[in-house]
């Protein structure tokens, strides 16, 4: 029997490249909680893979509602060549033995005095399609097959009035990791209705996600990893600093569940109009800061696991409550439905943050649960974990 099969496979292989086994069938798993449920993406659109990245481009670009699968890895990396031009070692990269990372000079970041006192110049080549994400129109769908989806060399930008999408078990990597603006993994910029679940991202040269500074609405992140090991540190210890940006005009923003390690700041920066929902993630590894927030970001946090981050909560100049006590907890149950959920610190700095004032913005919206704080997140949140 075996050998029959064996002769039929070679038989089935030799005859035609395009015959794939029976598989089961592909769909979006589950639903989004927090601000972003109600969103379908593609919808009963049926799930088809693209035959090569030049089709999925296409594909999440068009106006048509989409199931897009990726069940193997599609690789961007030379598709639009390299530059090689001249950019800088900025002032902050003092790592040994030329470490660190360095900056391709986007926006003038080299020479407008972003880049520090001290700032050199020096030649950087990088891959073309790493610095541009791939344009996801709106009602679409993203999944990934297994632990096979893999998205190499370029992100994804949600954008210009894109909504309506789901990204779902895919793993986006090495966006010229060795230079900052080297490329951001997700971006939503003036859209609505996004939701990102059980992503990895890994080797990015900026921002692994960002919100750009137009209005993004309603997202949730969830069940996502944020891996910032890497050998092009700009805090020269191997952590990706450049991790989470949260600065849209008017955003909201549940983050649920994800495993956000090995970073080393802006795990996330808030600012511009964002509610930030942070509920059930688990930080850990983190030499740096977690939250930054700056000025017109408004965050609960709550039900969260800090394990050895230096320093939870940078700077508040924005509304922060960090579900300080039981007692003073009980106030989000008005606005968010239950008592907000205690954060658990193992060898990490504290958070703060007793500010109830802003919890009416919460009215109204979807809010996502909150259990009991948890590490096992980190073997729930990533792909191949449907
Ligand atoms: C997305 O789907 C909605 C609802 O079916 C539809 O109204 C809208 O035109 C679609 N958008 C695009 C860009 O196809």
């Amino acid at each position: 029997m075996k050998s029959n099969i064996l002769a039929l496979l070679s038989a089935v292989s030799s005859a035609s490249a395009v015959v794939l086994p029976a598989r089961a069938t592909y769909a979006v798993v589950g639903k989004p909680e927090g601000f972003a449920s109600g969103t379908t993406g593609g919808g009963s659109a049926a799930c088809a893979v693209p035959s090569s990245i030049s089709q999925l481009t296409t594909w999440l670009a068009d106006s048509t509602a989409r199931c897009i699968v990726l069940d193997k890895e599609f690789n961007y990396i030379g598709s639009e060549g390299s530059v090689t031009e001249t950019g800088c070692r900025p002032a902050s990269n003092k790592c040994p033995g030329n470490g660190g990372q360095d900056a391709i000079n986007h926006a003038d970041w080299c020479t407008n005095g972003n880049a520090g006192a001290g700032v050199t110049s020096i030649s950087v080549t990088y891959d073309k399609a790493g610095v541009s994400g791939l344009t996801v129109n709106s009602n679409k769908s993203i999944i990934g097959a297994g632990s096979a989806g893999v998205l190499r060399g370029k992100g994804l930008r949600i954008a210009n009035g894109a909504k309506n999408v789901i990204i779902q078990n895919i793993h986006i990597t090495q966006l010229n990791p060795q230079y900052i603006w080297g490329g951001d993994a997700l971006t939503v910029d003036g859209s609505d209705l996004v939701w990102i679940d059980h992503v990895k991202v890994s080797l990015i040269g900026r921002q692994m996600f960002v919100a750009g500074n137009s209005a993004s609405n309603r997202v949730t992140i969830s069940n996502s990893e944020f891996d910032g090991s890497t050998s092009w540190s700009a805090t020269c210890d191997g952590h990706h600093y450049w991790a989470i940006y949260l600065t849209g005009s008017s955003d909201l923003i549940t983050l649920k569940g994800n495993y956000i390690h090995h970073t080393s700041g802006r795990s996330p920066k808030i600012g511009g109009n964002s509610l930030v929902h942070a509920v059930n993630n688990y930080w850990y590894a983190n030499s740096g800061h977690a939250f930054d927030n700056g000025a017109g970001g408004q965050v609960v946090a709550e039900g969260n696991v800090f394990q050895n981050v230096v320093t939870p909560l940078l700077e508040n100049l924005g509304q922060f409550f960090g579900s300080p006590d039981s007692n003073t907890n009980t106030a989000c149950k008005t606005y968010l439905g239950h008592n907000c959920v205690l954060n658990s610190f193992g060898s990490s700095g504290t958070l703060g943050g007793t500010d109830t004032s802003f919890f009416s913005n919460f009215n109204g919206k979807s809010i996502a649960s909150a259990a009991t704080a948890s590490s096992s997140i980190a073997s729930s949140a990533g792909v191949g974990k449907l």
